[in-house]
């Protein structure tokens, strides 16, 4: 079965406007605004504690915003997030499986709880996934036993039996070596096509963002500096830009310091 059978609802547009978050008298987000289109993959890229995670938290309704709005389709994210008519799914940095529960039943949890559909039917929908997602082995497995890249791949699974018309990610290579990065990469791009939901992706990868963002924001210091196409981004001659695409500068410190064998 193809993915695009088990997503029912139409992919939604999500729009940040003017966005003004702070903590105690520390202000993290400066206003940011962005407009991700329906369907459409946005990665969010950025150095570390420059406000990626909590910008995220305003997407999903987590956080309330300051000053300024969060629109999924059309809805206030803060409001919406009460009442379930849009289905907005996350896969966290670290998956944050349930580590008593296998694999199976991780999948299977949000639509036993929802009541959505009959045993058989959510016995078919798990069975499916795994096997769109390679892990049709792995269903009796208990997350302590998966690789890395494995529970990313679960973390993606268990977000999709939600339906999910967005879908977001936050460092979804985080801590994986590079061939399973491309593969988690290629993941996110071959969920996005089958499904044509709306994908927003936080991520250091500069391979990541590049390859499979259709298009990418730059966040410096609680600001969007920079909105555009990969083409555009490796184009810019915005000097935030070119110190971001060097390889030699480390992304994970928030000062943009050369890695240690950077010259
Ligand atoms: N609940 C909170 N209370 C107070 N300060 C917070 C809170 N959440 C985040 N911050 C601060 O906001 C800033 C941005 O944090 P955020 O987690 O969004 O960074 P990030 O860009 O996601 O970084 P990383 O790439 O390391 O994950 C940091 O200075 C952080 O300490
Ligand atoms: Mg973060």
């Amino acid at each position: 079965m193809p993915l695009s059978q088990t997503v029912k609802k139409e992919p939604v547009a999500v729009e940040v406007k003017d966005l003004r978050k702070s903590y105690g008298d520390h202000e993290v987000l400066h206003g940011v605004s962005l407009s991700v289109a329906p369907g459409e993959i946005f990665v969010i890229m950025g150095a570390s504690g420059t406000g990626k995670s909590v910008l995220l938290k305003h997407i999903i309704g987590l956080e309330k915003p300051d000053s300024g709005e969060v629109l999924i389709g059309g809805r206030s994210a803060f409001e919406s997030s009460t009442h379930r008519d849009i289905v907005t799914a996350i896969v966290f940095q670290d998956g944050a499986l349930f580590n008593s529960m296998s694999v199976y039943d991780n999948l299977a949890l949000y639509p036993r709880e929802h009541r959505i559909y009959d045993s058989k039917t959510i016995h078919e929908k798990v069975m499916d996934t795994l096997r769109i997602l390679s892990l049709e082995n792995a269903a009796q497995k208990m997350p302590s036993e998966l690789s890395g890249g494995m529970k990313k791949r679960v973390a993606v699974a268990r977000a999709l039996m939600t339906e999910p018309q967005l879908l977001l990610y936050d460092e979804p290579t985080s801590e994986l070596d590079p061939i399973m990065s491309a593969t988690i990469s290629e993941l996110i791009a071959t969920v996005s096509r089958q499904t044509g939901l709306t994908s927003i992706v936080v991520s250091h990868d500069r391979e990541l963002s590049l390859s499979i963002g259709h298009r990418v924001g730059l966040m410096h210091e609680g600001n969007m500096t920079f909105i555009g196409a990969p083409d555009e981004l490796k184009a810019s001659k915005d000097p935030l830009v070119t110190e971001f695409l060097n390889p030699k500068i480390n992304l994970e410190n928030p000062r943009f310091r050369k890695t240690e064998n950077g010259k």
